[in-house]
């Protein structure tokens, strides 16, 4: 094995830390504590998980956490009027409504209806918008901590290929915007592209971002090339017993590392981020929302 592992759970820590002292130096000079808000709605176990993981980090870095755990069945005005509500609180600083929503629920409408500043997840039209035109916004999470750690692998990232797989909205198309921000050239491939093995194999920079577990094999990665996975697939592991599974990202790890010159491991790479960045945001929306100076290294 010859490539760098990029290590996403020290990286997460690293983030967090500088999350709290910029919580710490706010509460001192200004006596703000940021908040962050997080809505649940319905009883998914993985959702449960995520959501119970975002509160316990938001308090570490000694914000508030607010949360609301509403029933399956809430109907979308409740919802509304409880975005309503958080949105006209100055003491929430950042709202998150934990995806997918019960199918009666009408996501769009419901993103669309929190405050764009406090719109941590970066899913709000008006924030897509803004970054599709390269303005300050909020940024989503899980492409703000690809970005960072990619900035941290390479300095600058001007002038490099850039090859992003996947064109979700949540990942692959925002992904883009902030390496085009960077002034990478952007090729944005799916898995209808034609020659995806041959267009991988002009990336300096591979970020993986399909769903597929191992879709990508060593033989497209490019030789020194930095490899972002973001997928985290859960497949069968019979060879640790009856019915136990294991986490594989996108890419076949062990062939990719033989080649690239960096690679993010599943899990421990990308995953740890996602949180550490949605914290990074929220004392971003603080300080934007109090016309304060914004942390640095922590934004696009
Ligand atoms: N569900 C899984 N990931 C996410 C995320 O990043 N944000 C929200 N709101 N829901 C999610």
């Amino acid at each position: 094995m010859s490539a760098t592992i990029i290590d996403g759970k020290a990286f997460a820590a690293k983030v967090r830390e500088q999350v709290a002292t910029h919580v710490a130096r706010l509460k001192d000079e200004h006596g703000i504590t940021p908040g962050l808000a997080v809505v649940l709605v319905g009883e998914d176990p993985a959702s449960e998980v995520y959501v119970r993981n975002k509160g316990k980090q938001t308090l570490e870095v000694g914000m508030n956490s607010f949360e609301h755990k509403l029933p399956a069945d809430t109907s979308e005005a409740d919802l509304l009027a409880l975005i309503d509500q958080l949105n006209a609180d100055p003491a929430v600083h950042g709202i998150l409504v934990q995806l997918p929503l019960p199918g009666h629920l009408n996501s769009d409408l419901v993103i669309n209806a929190i405050d764009p500043a406090k719109d941590v997840d970066g899913f709000h039209i008006s924030n897509v918008g803004l970054l599709g035109t390269g303005q300050k916004c909020m940024v989503p999470c899980t492409p703000l901590g690809c970005l960072m750690m990619l900035r941290e692998q390479h300095g600058k990232l001007s002038g490099l290929n850039a090859v992003v797989v996947g064109r979700s909205n949540i990942v692959g198309k925002p992904m883009a915007q902030l390496l085009l921000g960077d002034s990478c050239t952007v090729t944005i491939a799916h898995s209808r592209t034609k020659d995806l093995a041959e267009v991988c194999r002009r990336a300096d920079i591979l970020v993986a971002a399909v769903g597929r577990p191992e879709m990508i094999p060593g033989d497209w990665v490019k030789p020194g090339a930095t490899v972002i996975d973001v997928g985290i697939n859960r497949i069968p592991a019979p060879e640790k017993g009856e019915g136990k599974h294991r986490l594989v990202g996108d890419v076949e790890f062990a062939s990719a590392a033989e080649v690239a010159g960096a690679i993010t491991p599943v899990p421990g790479g990308v995953g740890p981020m996602t949180i550490a960045c949605l914290l990074a945001n929220t004392v971003t929306a603080c300080c934007r929302a109090n016309g304060l100076p914004e942390p640095e290294g922590l934004t696009a």
